[in-house]
């Protein structure tokens, strides 16, 4: 059931039950994160492999300090800097967090959304709530209510409105461990944001392990196949047998294809990562064959448009 209502999704979460919970990022899946019964509905919910750790959200800074061993100095700053917003950080998790939470890892993930019925609610609790986002794990993140509703209505007991996903993307994950600062997963706040305030160089996860299995290949899928091509023109040609959607970053009346979506009629990357998800689903549920969509400029959030295009996709 879709409502706005904060308290009883307070009430619900107090009795141990999940409720879907906006955020600015996308719909977060949320249960007592202090509570493990709780903590397992959401992996049989979501049918998440119990090894993929959730984030830990949390009220406000000081909140968050009570979870982890070392609130350095880098996670201060950017803490002051980015929350409540798009920024997860990775720590040294203490005694508090159960093992449930981080699946088993030492560390753990966390972020003060910015959505103001989340934080409302946040704030009316007197635990941090556990939440990945409120999909079937591997299918496409949910930015509003009635997506969740669409997914996981059946499942669950309460979807807390907040209104469409302001960002639309996942928030960045930093690991901030041994005093470097490494995204882990690229999303609502750049490299170029981070390093401006940080004053120093950050760099990307090159690890193989999976340390975060949002790095897992495939993730984010369409249930029918998307091909990231160079030059939608002439991929049209080689598709031309088939019933194409394009998803477009600037207008083009021209194509030739069964349908198009404007995830930006400019260029714009913030707006088109606002769109991407819910467009994904459209093309996904319209009569097309094959969704079809050319790479986001490689810079600020076109990087996370890219990584999230290249894990729902065929290549
Ligand atoms: O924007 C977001 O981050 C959304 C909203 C709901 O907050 N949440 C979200 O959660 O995207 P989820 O579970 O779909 O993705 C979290 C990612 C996963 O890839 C998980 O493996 C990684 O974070 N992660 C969480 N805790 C971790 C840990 N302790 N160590 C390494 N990776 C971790
Ligand atoms: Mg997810």
């Amino acid at each position: 059931m879709i409502g706005t209502d904060v308290s009883v999704a307070a009430r619900l979460l107090s009795e141990g039950e999940v409720v879907a919970i906006p955020t600015e990022t996308v719909y977060g899946l949320a249960a007592n994160a202090l509570n493990p019964e709780a903590i397992a509905k959401i992996y049989s919910v979501k049918n998440r492999p119990t090894f993929n750790p959730l984030i830990l959200h949390v009220k406000s800074i000081d909140e968050a300090k009570k979870y982890v061993k070392n609130f350095n100095t880098t996670a201060q700053c950017l803490a002051e800097k980015f929350w409540p917003g798009p920024l997860s950080i990775l720590l040294q998790k203490n005694n508090l967090v159960p093992d449930v939470v981080t699946a088993g890892l030492p560390n753990v993930v966390l972020r003060v959304p910015k959505n103001t019925k989340s934080l409302e609610l946040l704030n009316a609790l007197n635990f941090p709530l556990a939440a990945p986002s409120a999909n079937i794990s591997n299918t496409v993140s949910p930015t509003s209510a009635q997506r969740v509703e669409q997914n996981l209505g059946n499942r669950i007991p309460y979807i807390l409105d907040g209104g469409p996903a302001e960002v639309g993307l996942e928030s960045t994950i930093v690991s901030l461990l041994n005093d470097e600062v490494v995204i882990l997963r690229e999303g609502g706040i750049t490299k170029e944001e981070l390093e401006e305030v940080l004053g120093m160089t950050v760099t990307y996860s090159s690890s193989k392990e999976i340390s975060s299995p949002g790095q897992l290949k495939k993730h984010y899928a369409t249930h029918k196949p998307l091909y990231i091509v160079k030059d939608l023109e002439k991929a049209l040609q080689d598709f031309k047998n088939k019933k194409v959607s394009a998803l477009l970053f600037t207008e083009n009346d021209s194509l030739d294809c069964f349908n198009t979506y404007q995830l930006s009629r400019n260029n714009n990357l913030s707006e088109a990562a606002n769109n991407l998800f819910e467009m994904m689903n459209r093309a996904d549920e319209d009569d097309s064959d094959v969704i079809l969509v050319e790479e986001a400029k490689n810079t600020g959030i076109g990087r996370a448009i890219n990584d999230r295009l290249r894990r729902a996709s065929i290549d």
